[in-house]
């Protein structure tokens, strides 16, 4: 029995097998429609969500299986005081597998420790969020061709955005890979990530607070919103909260072939007016993670 807490618990080799079973999905969805047949996931969203929690129940649906849960900690029987632990040891009970996402760091680690099924990390506070990573990755094979070389640009909120972590330790794996933190100095990369990632790897990367200068250089640029639920303080939110919004105009001095990423939601880091942008990948994004959950999915239920 295995689980998925960190990006970092699928070898490189896995996520290629990942990536190529997703992609044999999305050619003959209907050969994968009874895979999961009689087998049931439970969805345990202590914090809000729309595209994990239904990408996730979509992907199960979508290979022939059922879904159980709740989206809210209030609905559930957390609200009178059940502990992580005995939640997932009663979910056990009825579901083959759990994706779970909480607003504390390291809950669904705790929660892979006592279920007896296995548990799948669907965000956990500002730390990590492996199944995003996994659509962030097909993303980039399917519109680059390939992960090494590439410049990253991640801008916004690289602090609290749980998503720009994981996809920092997926792609450090990867050869010649550099990366461009575009943040205000208040919302830069945490040290952990620099030292146990980047540093121990040694990727170069560079720190800086303005896009304009440096969108030219980006093969990728990951967006991401200024995450309000993880500020302590009303006041510093409002004043950081548009510190980047990407239009037209910025995306005319990138290159031809520049993906724009998002991991979505977006408030207002991406005008609208970039969505019909040949560049702009974050619809794609969203499909592609439905695609990889149910490649994720099927090895761990060993189908
Ligand atoms: N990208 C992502 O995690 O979106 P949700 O919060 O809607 O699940």
């Amino acid at each position: 029995m295995r689980s998925v807490i960190d990006i970092m618990d699928l070898s490189v080799g896995e996520i290629d097998s990942l990536i190529e079973t997703a992609e044999s999905i999305i050619k003959d969805p209907a050969a994968y429609s009874e895979k999961c047949r009689g087998k049931k996931l439970a969805t345990l969203f202590y914090e809000p969500s729309t595209r994990t929690r239904l990408s996730f129940e979509a992907a199960m649906y979508e290979l022939g299986g059922q879904v159980l849960g709740f989206s809210e900690a209030s609905s559930s029987s957390v609200s009178k005081g059940e502990s992580v632990a005995d939640t997932v040891r009663v979910v056990g009970c009825y579901a083959d597998i759990i994706a779970m996402r909480h607003p504390k760091e390291g809950a669904p680690l705790v929660a892979s420790r006592y279920s007896s099924v296995p548990v799948i990390n669907a965000g956990d506070g500002g730390h990590n969020h492996p199944t995003q990573t996994l659509a962030d990755l097909l993303t980039i094979k399917r519109e680059k061709g390939r992960f090494d070389g590439l410049t990253v640009g991640l801008c916004g909120d690289l602090k609290f955005g749980r998503t720009v972590h994981s996809l920092i330790s997926a792609m450090s794996r990867y050869e010649n890979v550099r990366f461009v933190m575009i943040s205000p100095v208040e919302l830069r990369i945490p040290d952990y990530v620099k030292i146990n990632t980047l540093d121990k790897n040694k990727i170069p990367y560079i720190e800086v607070t303005d896009l304009e200068s440096v969108i030219g250089e980006l093969d990728v640029l990951y967006m991401t919103r200024v995450q309000k639920e993880r500020f302590f303080n009303e006041a510093d939110y409002i004043r950081l909260k548009d510190s980047y919004i990407l239009t037209s105009e910025k995306l005319a001095g990138a290159k031809a072939d520049l993906s724009v990423m998002h991991p979505l939601p977006r408030v207002n880091e991406i005008s609208t007016d970039v969505d019909s942008d040949p560049r702009a990948c974050y619809f794609k994004q969203v499909l592609y993670g439905k695609y990889m959950r149910m490649a994720l999915i099927l090895m761990l239920l060993g189908v």
